[in-house]
């Protein structure tokens, strides 16, 4: 298959890092899965897809290609006001959805839950718009930090409780872009300067 295969370097963004968690294939095999149970689960459904900036951007572009039903898709912007705000959950919306999604089948995706109180705050938001369905597929799920329950429909990948960085996850914005999901060396996370 054609697929997009990342550069082995990535400068001294790889030095950063201490471990690999999740390696570029084992990430692209589990998007492929997941891919493939929503197109059965969704078939003739013409599901919408919400995906989340800039965090999910990754996976919704790898998902959406392992998707062979139809599907449209939209995205929502969210801020925590500051980390003690957000563990209130309180969300602060800086895009909404382009479209109504009344009668829609609805698939948010979300690229990682940690306490769930943004996905919360977003799904409430979402379900008070009526649509036909509802439902969440999550790629990392770090259960043991959760503070409110949320279903998942679809889950990636079961993650400890650790900070770590790659595939659409950001220390201070850095780091979105590796192409694996790794933990920072503790020089680096614990760096006070911004660079
Ligand atoms: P929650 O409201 O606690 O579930 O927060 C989820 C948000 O926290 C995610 O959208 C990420 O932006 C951020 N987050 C949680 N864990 C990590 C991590 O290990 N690395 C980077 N960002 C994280
Ligand atoms: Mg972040």
């Amino acid at each position: 298959m054609n697929r997009y295969h990342p550069p082995e370097k990535y400068g001294n963004l790889n030095d950063d890092v201490s471990s690999i968690l999740l390696s570029t294939e084992e990430i692209e095999q589990r998007v492929r899965e997941l891919g493939e149970s929503i197109s059965q689960d969704y078939a003739d459904l013409n599901p919408l897809l919400v995906g989340v900036l800039k965090g999910g951007v990754p996976f919704v572009a790898d998902l959406l290609r392992m998707i062979t039903i139809p599907i449209e898709i939209d995205f929502m912007a969210v801020s925590s006001y500051s980390k003690e705000t957000r563990d209130r959950g309180l969300v602060r919306m800086q895009k909404d959805l382009d479209e109504p999604i009344n009668g829609r089948h609805v698939l948010f995706i979300e690229h990682i839950i940690d306490t769930g109180l943004t996905i919360n705050y977003l799904l409430r938001n979402l379900k008070a718009r009526n649509p036909a369905s509802l439902k969440v597929c999550a790629l990392f799920d770090k259960s043991r930090r959760r503070l409110i329950d949320v279903p998942l429909a679809y889950k990636g990948f079961d993650l400890p409780d650790r900070f770590v960085v790659g595939y659409g996850l950001d220390f201070r914005e850095r780091y979105r872009n590796l192409p694996y999901v790794g933990i920072l060396k503790s020089e680096v996370f614990h760096a006070t300067n911004n660079d």
